[in-house]
């Protein structure tokens, strides 16, 4: 049985990837989950210099779903480097970098500097929803541009995280594909908010923030299918509100190469051993050799 992947020629020892912000630097995180299940884990995005972030109420539970407004707190990426990189080579899979920032240079400027810590990837955050302002995700051409600006700052493979908010996500992904980038991950959170009808306050500070869970997971795997259709070639990681194996499964079948959890690891941060578990028995009950003949596998009615 076969459970490994590959983001074009870039190889992954199984499909699951561990998503920005859900998992902290991975380091700190290390103790309690085992990443060598992970074929990568993708670190907190960090921007060329220190966040704050947004003022409390930051996180909160919305029916079976959250909504989260920290505003990328981090500590810019000169620390993160001086911080995490001696300590990178000690995890068990591969780590991704995740870059945040107002403009392209900026962008170039984090991936650069990450590229000097080992990571074996750099994922662009493009779709951050708790920054002031239009997220790039949502633009075909400004995407763009921080790609090309990325991809020339760095040889190492670069993601695209993308947004469901798009008004067509396939256009900024073949936006993207075409500055150079690897692959694209479909996709970040989706603009969200609530108000609390006793204290009539936003459920966070930030009134919009970014709505993630299993209530997200349609919207994705739509999203995915989309991209599959438009942009063929263009390798997919899916995520959003996956926290099974038969999630996993989902999204693969969609068109999607590898699939990243998020939210699961605030309830249940040991959830990969579950999952692989469960997806070795789901190709043994139906014959699939190799994780990769999954890959947008599945049956139109
Ligand atoms: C508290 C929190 C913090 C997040 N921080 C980041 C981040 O720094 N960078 C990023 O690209 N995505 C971030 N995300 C988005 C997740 O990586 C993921 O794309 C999103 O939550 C959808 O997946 P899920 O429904 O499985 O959680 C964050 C999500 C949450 C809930």
């Amino acid at each position: 049985m076969n459970l490994s992947t590959s983001l074009g020629t870039y190889e992954l020892s199984t499909p699951i990837i561990a998503a920005s912000g859900t998992v902290g630097s991975v380091v700190d995180f290390s103790d309690v989950i085992d990443f060598s299940l992970y074929g990568a884990a993708t670190a907190k995005s960090v921007a060329p210099e220190p966040w704050k972030g947004r003022e409390p109420p930051r996180i909160a539970p919305v029916d079976t779903g959250m909504l989260n407004s920290i505003g990328i707190q981090n500590p810019g990426v000169v620390s993160w480097v001086g911080m995490y990189a001696a300590d990178l080579a000690e995890i068990p899979t591969d780590i991704w970098g995740s870059a945040v920032a107002h403009d392209p240079n900026g962008f170039a400027a984090v991936v650069s500097a990450m590229d000097t810590a080992g990571v074996a990837a750099v994922e662009v955050n493009l779709s951050c929803p708790n920054l002031d302002g239009v997220p790039f995700a949502l633009d075909a051409a400004r995407s763009a541009e921080v790609v090309r600006c990325v991809r020339d700052a760095t040889d190492l493979p670069v993601g695209a995280k993308l947004s469901s908010d798009a008004r067509s996500i396939s256009a900024v992904a073949s936006a993207v594909a075409e500055a150079g980038a690897d692959w694209v991950v479909v996709s970040n959170t989706v603009m969200g908010a609530g108000i609390d009808p006793e204290t009539r306050r936003p459920l966070v500070s930030g009134l919009v923030g970014g709505y993630s869970g299993a209530p997200i997971r349609p919207i994705a795997i739509r999203s995915v299918l989309e991209v599959a259709r438009d942009v063929p070639g263009l390798p997919i990681v899916g995520c959003g509100g996956a926290s099974t194996s038969a999630h996993v499964i989902e999204f693969l079948l969609a068109g999607a190469s590898a699939v990243a959890l998020g939210s699961v690891h605030f309830k249940t941060p040991r959830i990969g051993k579950r999952i692989i578990k469960d997806l070795e028995k789901y190709m043994d009950r139906h014959g699939v050799v190799s994780i990769s003949e999954l890959i947008g596998a599945y049956e139109p009615w």
